[in-house]
């Protein structure tokens, strides 16, 4: 089997290389480390079934030799990443999204998309279900994320229809673990960068809006078993848990035996007030759901980045 990754350089990217690779899988990653980092697979390059491109993916590309499987998880995905390079993000999501399905139906390959809970923007119905189209502002502060995806999906979507290509849509929840850059600007990054640097933690508005995290390891089963499902409309995969910002912040405290403090800033435009994934759909289909506690990965997560600070 051969597997294309686009977007196999960055955290969710580096972990499917690995598992893929750990299946037997020849593994062909797809990066222009627009937020990704070779660091990231650097303990995979020397395994002869594993090769880089570096290549913008929303450019075209020609892959030489047969593939099985194309997944596309190129997009920048922290709002600090997205928003800084608006024009890119929608561009990987329409014009890249185009690629790799087109990849896909010359190869004759199973495609996979990662598509987000952003598609259901600041959502009225809760816990999400898939069958939720949505409450997203269309030219709001976070659109150029929320809208590729949403293009994303549809485009997946006729690539089936149209061509019958056998694709797949995961929409990821919040998702953890070793990897993530500490200056991504997402909440788990955040916190432990102001709890191992002694600062303040930083929470947007008074914090009891909610999320949900979910371990790396259970999302990359989870999306290894959609890719080979007979299911083609969207599947949400995450951690049902929910917990307020707030919590998560004391958590955070506690696990990295910070004595920081918690303050307060201006919630950020468009920021969703609650989030949690409904995955009775992954477990009936998939047999799916996560093993890993939060409470256990994050200790894995915090472990990780005290390792690479040395402390
Ligand atoms: N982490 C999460 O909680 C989460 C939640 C929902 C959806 N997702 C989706 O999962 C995917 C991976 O997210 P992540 O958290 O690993 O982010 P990440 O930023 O660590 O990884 C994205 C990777 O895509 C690469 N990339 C971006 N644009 C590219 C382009 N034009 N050509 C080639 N490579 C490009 C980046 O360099 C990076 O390596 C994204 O599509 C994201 O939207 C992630």
């Amino acid at each position: 089997m051969r597997t294309l990754i686009t977007g196999g350089a960055g955290f969710i990217g580096s972990h499917l290389c690995e598992r893929f690779l750990a299946e037997g899988h020849a593994v062909v990653c797809v990066d222009n480390f627009i937020t990704g980092r070779p660091d990231n697979v650097r303990h995979l390059v020397d395994n002869p079934k594993f090769r880089v491109i570096v290549h913008d993916v929303s450019r075209p590309l020609h892959v030489d030799g047969l593939l099985d499987n194309v997944l596309h998880f190129a997009s920048p995905a922290s709002p600090v990443d997205y928003q800084k390079s608006p024009i890119q993000t929608l561009k990987v999501g329409s014009l890249g999204t185009h690629v790799a399905l087109g990849i896909a139906k010359a190869h004759g390959a199973r495609y996979l998309i990662a598509s987000t809970s952003e598609v259901y923007g600041d959502p009225e119905v809760h816990p999400q279900t898939e069958d939720y189209w949505g409450h997203v502002n269309p030219v709001g502060e976070r659109s150029m994320y929320d809208e590729s995806k949403r293009f994303a999906e549809a485009m997946t979507m006729a690539y089936h229809r149209e061509h019958n290509v056998q694709t797949h849509i995961v929409r990821i929840f919040n998702t953890f673990g070793e990897r993530m850059r500490l200056d991504d600007g997402r909440v788990l990054p955040n916190f432990v960068g102001q709890a191992f640097r002694g600062e303040p933690l930083t929470v947007y508005g008074d914090g009891s809006q909610t999320r949900s995290f979910c371990y790396v390891s259970d999302l990359v089963d989870g999306i290894y078993r959609l890719l080979h499902s007979d299911y083609h409309l969207p599947v949400n995969l995450g951690n049902p848990g929910e917990m307020t910002i707030l919590e998560f912040a004391e958590e955070i405290l506690r696990l990295t035996g910070s004595h920081s403090r918690i303050v307060h800033r201006p919630l950020p435009a468009d920021d969703p007030k609650q989030r949690k994934p409904d995955i009775s759909l992954a477990r009936r289909l998939l047999g799916w759901e996560p093993q890993v506690s939060r409470e256990e990965g994050l200790r894995r997560t915090i472990e990780h980045y005290k390792k690479k600070l040395g402390k």
